[in-house]
């Protein structure tokens, strides 16, 4: 630069920093996986974020906003297994066990048939071509940003999976009654750190839980709100109920920082939500999101970019499934 810094306005300087800082963000993102670029379908399937977009508009219209989180967190438990290689969507036959039977799965994530659909439709304009890792990965932003929340660019060339893992599913997936400690190591396993694990969870801005899943904290936690212990336990009884449904936060339909605000409030609908603000190591970081909703957006962002480079398979790996919940024959 020809010119010195103090010529500089305030502004520019903070866009410099800025310029700067998505520079490297770039180059930080390509030595994580130098085989996924945001280019990789620009001439083979150039409609492919409209498709994925008209489809998530779609079903979000037509069934509930619900389905925004569903798919985000199908994308979560896709990349903690072996990598976002698709291997959740398969479903179980006589003669294959997949991942969706899962503890941390059964009965609990949704949302395929929408992959499945918009799968479908991608295959009208671009046959054999996109993966459903992929397809899952960009739906998974879409919802997001349809639901007001940030966007971010989605690095694509993943491959599908021939094979899925129960046993890893259970093994890697956290469990709702993880403790911080737990959480930060089961994370740290996939290359995450706990900032990137406390802004993943802001996820929980967005969906419900079933009665099973935080029965134990809203009748035996103390350091809980009781009016928001007394509000669940009305859906949630002591017994029974156990697939009763509850949002995270009160405004389950729209991407935003409450979440976090009301971890502040203690109230936090799982225990292991909780964990992020009890007195340990996250509770600065939560608190500055509960008054900062861009701090979120932006690491929220950045983590899920992270999460969705974990060990794809690229290249000659793996296949284009042609239907998601089938490997090809
Ligand atoms: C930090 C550890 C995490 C734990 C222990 C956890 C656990 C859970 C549990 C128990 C549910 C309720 C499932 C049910 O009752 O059927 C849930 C729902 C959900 N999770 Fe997480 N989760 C974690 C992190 C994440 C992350 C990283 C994401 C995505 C980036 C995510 C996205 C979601 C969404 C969107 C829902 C609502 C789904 C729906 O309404 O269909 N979660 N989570
Ligand atoms: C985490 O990083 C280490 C060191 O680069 C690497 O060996 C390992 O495979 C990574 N783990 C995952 C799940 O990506
Ligand atoms: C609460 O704790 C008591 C005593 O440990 C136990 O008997 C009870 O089953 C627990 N209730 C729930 C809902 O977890």
């Amino acid at each position: 630069m020809s010119y010195s810094f103090k010529l500089l306005g305030r502004f520019d300087i903070i866009f410099v920093v800025i310029v700067a800082s998505q520079v490297l963000i770039i180059m930080s993102s390509s030595t994580i996986n130098a085989q996924l670029s945001r280019s990789f379908y620009a001439s083979t399937c150039p409609l492919l974020v409209p498709i994925v977009r008209g489809g998530m508009r779609q079903a979000i219209r037509n069934n509930e906003p619900r389905m925004a989180a569903s798919i985000l967190r199908l994308f979560f438990h896709d990349c903690f297994v072996n990598g976002c290689d698709g291997s959740i969507l398969l479903d179980d036959t006589a003669t294959f066990t997949g991942e969706q039977n899962a503890f941390p799965n059964r009965n609990s994530v949704r949302g395929m048939e929408v992959i499945d659909d918009i799968k479908a439709r991608v295959e009208r304009v671009c046959s054999n071509t996109v993966s459903c890792a992929d397809i899952l990965a960009l739906a998974a932003r879409e919802g997001v940003v349809l639901l007001g929340g940030p966007s971010w660019v989605v690095p694509l060339g993943r491959r599908d999976s021939t094979t899925a893992s129960q046993s890893d599913a259970n093994r890697d997936l956290p469990g709702p009654r993880s403790d911080l400690a737990t959480l930060i190591s089961q994370f740290g396993n996939k290359n995450l750190s706990a900032t990137d694990m406390t802004a993943l969870s802001g996820a929980h801005t967005l969906g419900l839980s079933q009665c099973v899943n935080f029965r134990s904290r809203i009748y035996n936690e103390t350091n809980i709100d009781s009016a928001f212990a007394a509000t669940r336990q009305a859906n949630c009884p002591f017994s029974g109920g156990d697939t009763n449904l509850a949002p995270f936060d009160g405004s389950q339909n729209s991407f935003d920082n409450n979440y976090f605000r009301q971890l502040v409030n203690k109230r936090g609908l799982l225990h292991s939500d909780q964990e992020l603000f009890n007195g340990k190591s996250q509770d600065s970081l939560v608190f500055a999101y509960s008054r900062r909703p861009f701090a979120f957006f932006r690491d929220f962002a950045s983590a899920m970019v992270k999460m969705g480079n974990l060990s794809p398979l690229t290249g000659t790996n793996g296949q284009i499934r042609k239907s998601c919940g089938v490997v090809n024959s």
